[in-house]
């Protein structure tokens, strides 16, 4: 049966179907596959869609698009090549205005392996991938800094596999890429975000199937009926990527600038699938402990804030930023903040804020979500599960604290 997409958007996933009215966004590979379900999402929900797709299926996206009642435009496009995208930006603006979204989409894939793989090949792969997604950022960077606002959404796989090299090398590339570019934007209002869709079903995955399988050790049909998630029986529909993309866009971009996160991820958040990621177990009565006075919680409290610093500075240089701004937007205040704020409770120089419940909440939240956070980066089930205990110990010790706050 087929999917239908605006009911998902806007019942299941709760969205206004204005949210992007008049935004203006541009989607690089939007002919087919997931370029093409993003474009019809985005469109569905208001925006003016710009489909910058090399292929003269861009042609026939539009007028789908147009069919539903969207607004769209198809521009020729080779991201690959600079006079291209200037063009891309000069014809945008006469038709639309400035750029408030990007969407770097567009892909050259090729299955081979390393020993078989012709220059021309590893070089078009990266030119279309790498620098297509370099050369449109680059170009949409001033309309976006201009606004203050907006968002770069950057597809990204990261999963290494036979006889994709280039392409796998590209896309994590653009993770490096992404990450980078979101520090250069840091408080900027513009943000960055590495989006990895999922195992999706389209031309794109299907045009290298019949050659990945064997490597694999499956047949074209295991190889496509692959489930990377409890709810799937095979790959996942390229409007379920669009779907999540354009939540992530529009309900979590304030949450994520550089930090990766994928289809499945988005769609377990919005409650459209169920969440199989590590949970902590529920507290009990003598875990959270309503005996401990105040000041020997907050001395504690001070203690967890520590050495969340401490775990933070074991973290890669470049990765430090990033894991900082997380816990300021689940913790409500950043980790410095929170720790002046123990520290002058603990030293009696500062008296209870009324509302230190509700802050304690926030912080709560950031110790809450650290196993699922961390089951995103490893699979590895020791660090997981001293993540979990950990986690466990110090949401023990924050919600003791809002209790003997209550009394
Ligand atoms: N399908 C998946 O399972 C999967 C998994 C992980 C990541 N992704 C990412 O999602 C994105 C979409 O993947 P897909 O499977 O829908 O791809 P696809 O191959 O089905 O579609 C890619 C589109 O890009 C267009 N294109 C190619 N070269 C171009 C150029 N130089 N300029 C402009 N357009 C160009 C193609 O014509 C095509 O319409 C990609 O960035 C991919 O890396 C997909």
């Amino acid at each position: 049966m087929p999917i239908d997409l605006f009911n998902m958007l806007t019942k299941d996933m709760q969205l206004d179907p204005q949210v992007f009215l008049n935004q203006i966004v541009i989607v690089t590979g939007a002919g087919r596959g997931i370029g093409f379900h993003t474009s019809r999402a985005f469109a569905l929900l208001g925006a003016k869609v710009v489909l910058a797709e090399l292929s003269a299926e861009g042609k026939t996206a539009e007028e789908a698009i147009r069919r539903e009642g969207g607004t769209a435009l198809f521009i020729q496009t080779d991201v690959s090549d600079l006079d291209s995208v200037t063009q891309l930006l000069e014809q945008t603006h006469q038709a639309y205005g400035a750029v408030d979204i990007l969407v770097n989409n567009a892909i050259f894939i090729h299955q081979v392996n390393v020993k078989d793989m012709s220059t021309e090949i590893w070089d078009r792969t990266m030119a279309v991938n790498l620098r297509g997604t370099f050369l449109t950022s680059r170009a949409c960077l001033p309309d976006l800094l201009r606004k203050n606002q907006g968002l770069i959404l950057n597809m990204i796989s990261t999963d290494a596999m036979p006889g994709l090299s280039a392409y796998i090398a590209s896309k994590q590339a653009i993770t490096g890429f992404s990450q980078s570019l979101a520090l250069e934007l840091e408080g900027t209002g513009v943000r960055v975000i590495p989006f990895g869709p999922g195992m999706v079903d389209t031309p794109g995955i299907r045009s290298v199937a019949g050659g990945l399988a064997p490597q694999l050790g499956l047949t074209e049909s295991e190889f496509l009926n692959l489930s990377l998630h409890a709810d799937y029986q095979g790959l996942m529909p390229p409007e379920h990527a669009a779907a999540a993309a354009v939540y992530l866009a529009t309900c979590l971009a304030e949450e994520f600038h550089g930090q990766v996160i994928n289809g499945y991820e988005v769609l377990e958040r919005v409650g459209f699938l169920k969440a199989s990621d590590v949970t902590l177990p529920e507290m009990n009565d003598r875990e959270i402990n309503s005996n401990e006075t105040t000041r020997t919680l907050v001395t504690k409290l001070l203690q967890i804030l520590e050495e969340t610093e401490a775990e933070f500075q074991k973290l890669p240089v470049f990765v430090r930023p990033m894991a900082k701004g997380g816990f300021k937007n689940k913790a409500g205040r950043s980790l410095a903040d929170w720790q002046r704020l123990a520290s002058s409770l603990g030293s009696g120089a500062a008296s209870i804020p009324a509302n230190m419940g509700e802050l304690l909440e926030k912080l709560a939240t950031y110790y809450r979500e650290a196993p699922t956070e961390t089951a995103r980066f490893t699979r590895d089930e020791a660090t997981l599960k001293m993540v979990t205990e950990t986690a466990q110990a110090r949401l023990a010790i924050i919600q003791s604290l809002v209790l003997a706050i209550d009394r």
